[in-house]
């Protein structure tokens, strides 16, 4: 008989979970609006001055056993995290801003608190970036590398995590800079050979981001990525993630209307309602808009909001509802809101009969502080992954779909995107690791 909460499905996990001891080292790619409100707000958190809001594994309970036991312990507190005073922060950046003059520049945080942190977020200046204008049209930056050719550019990144490896016992590395043009793999995308090769002759399909997803990887070291970029979504990549036991998830940080469309598209799916068209604009002024305003960059943004709506309806299984559904996203540039985003959804959907309806959705939003809790959260669970055996040398981290656009599955599975299976997948994956029971909410037990 089914029960509620799972038994039989224990794995050896609990001891098997390697501790968090001693110091998380994490490097950020691009110190800006996101990495800056991240890094801020942990440091805030740490000293008592303001609360995790939407960071799940600082906020976030988890149901263990059936729902009679009560018993719901803290996420931090069942599997073993990283403290947040355990986090060492360093990072890449092609401006030589320091991380408190970058964030009085992204105007996210209000200048009293970040004046409250100021000894500590100057002391993080970034190291030379790679970069190339090719890549990101709308940026100029000087604080760049230099070197003869790709592999070199690779290796000097290399020798940067090595160093910051010296300094702390663990590291994870997180994509936090601009979204590059969009990119179609080819055949240096197809194996770590073709990649490498690819280094030493400058290939064009290889974009900045790939260079340090590369070096992360060969150095063993987790790489999330915040962005839409290809970067790890290639065979290369995830052979290389598996070879070093270094893990990577899917991409670009799941935060305003995407989010909202993978909580909206599974309720009109469940109850077999129709959706005719669904248009979403968005006005936006930071630098983020500023760059998606190059229309390549924009192509590879688009690409990673459209996929949600067509894997959560699936036209195929159910053509009366979905198969003509129109889909439109757009994002314009507009500096006077700066990171305080609007976005606009309109939803034409039909239901009893065909009869049509309309839903709008009005989200005044703030960008980096919806992305900051999750690259948080990224960075904790992405060193949980690596210190876990059943977990590190799988490659693609599926469960933490959940915080991403695009999530990336196994090849010829199709990603999850509705917001609730992702949660369930996640909370179940921490229980299945951690040796307790799956919770599957049959719960005829209690009716026994
Ligand atoms: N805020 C959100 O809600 C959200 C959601 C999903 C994705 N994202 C993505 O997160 C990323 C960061 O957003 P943001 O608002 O902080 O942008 P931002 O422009 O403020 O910051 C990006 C930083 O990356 C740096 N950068 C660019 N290329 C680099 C490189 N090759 N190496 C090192 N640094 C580099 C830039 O100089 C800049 O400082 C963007 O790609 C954005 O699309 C943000």
């Amino acid at each position: 008989m089914g029960i509620e909460a799972q038994g039989g499905q224990k794995t050896a996990g609990a001891n098997t979970v390697a501790p968090a001891t001693g110091k998380l080292g994490v490097m950020v790619v691009g110190l800006g609006a996101v990495a800056t409100t991240f890094i801020a707000g942990v440091e805030a958190v740490r000293r008592g001055l303001a609360k995790p809001i939407g960071s799940l594994t600082q906020m976030g309970t988890i149901r263990l056993g059936k729902r009679t036991d009560n018993q719901s312990p803290l996420i931090k507190d069942f599997v073993p995290l990283a403290d947040l005073k355990d986090i060492v922060f360093t990072g890449w950046d092609l401006f030589e801003d320091n991380v408190y003059e970058s964030a009085a520049h992204a105007q996210v945080l209000e200048k009293g608190l970040l004046d409250q942190l100021k000894p500590y977020l100057e002391t993080i200046k970034p190291l030379p970036a790679v970069f190339d204008q090719y890549y990101v049209k709308r940026l100029h930056g000087t604080h760049v590398k230099t070197g003869k050719n790709k592999r070199d550019l690779a290796n000097q990144v290399i020798a940067d995590i090595q160093a910051f490896k010296k300094t702390v016992d663990r590291v994870v590395i997180i994509w936090c800079a601009s979204t590059e043009i969009f990119i179609t793999p080819s055949a240096v995308h197809q194996s770590i050979e073709a990649f490498e090769k690819g280094l030493d002759n400058n290939d064009i399909g290889i974009s900045p981001s790939q260079i340090y997803a590369y070096a992360a990887l060969s150095e063993g070291v987790p790489f999330a990525n915040g962005a839409p970029n290809l970067t790890v979504d290639t065979p290369a990549m995830v052979e290389l993630s598996k070879k070093n036991a270094a893990p990577i998830c899917g991409k670009d940080f799941k935060t305003g209307q995407t989010m909202m469309k993978t909580v909206l598209a599974p309720a009109f799916k469940a109850r077999m309602l129709g959706v005719s068209g669904w248009f979403s604009t968005n006005i936006l002024g930071n630098r983020d808009g500023e760059v998606l305003d190059d229309p390549e960059s924009f192509k590879t943004k688009e690409e990673s909001k459209l996929g949600s709506l067509d894997y959560i309806f699936q036209p195929e299984l159910y053509p009366d509802l979905y198969k003509d559904l129109y889909h439109k996203i757009r994002i314009n540039y507009y500096p006077p809101r700066g990171d305080q985003k609007e976005a606009w959804d309109n939803i034409d959907i039909f239901g009893w009969l065909g009869y049509p309806m309309q839903i709008k959705v009005n989200f005044l939003c703030r960008d980096s502080i919806l992305a900051a809790p999750i690259a948080l959260d990224l960075v904790l669970f992405m060193d949980l992954a690596k210190r876990t055996p059943s977990l590190r040398s799988i490659g693609i981290q599926e469960w933490l779909s959940f915080y991403l656009k695009a999530p990336q599955s196994a090849p010829g599975l199709y990603p999850e995107h509705d917001l609730f299976i992702q949660s369930m997948k996640l909370k179940n994956t921490l229980r299945h690791i951690m040796g307790a029971d799956l919770i599957t909410h049959l719960g005829l037990e209690y009716y026994d």
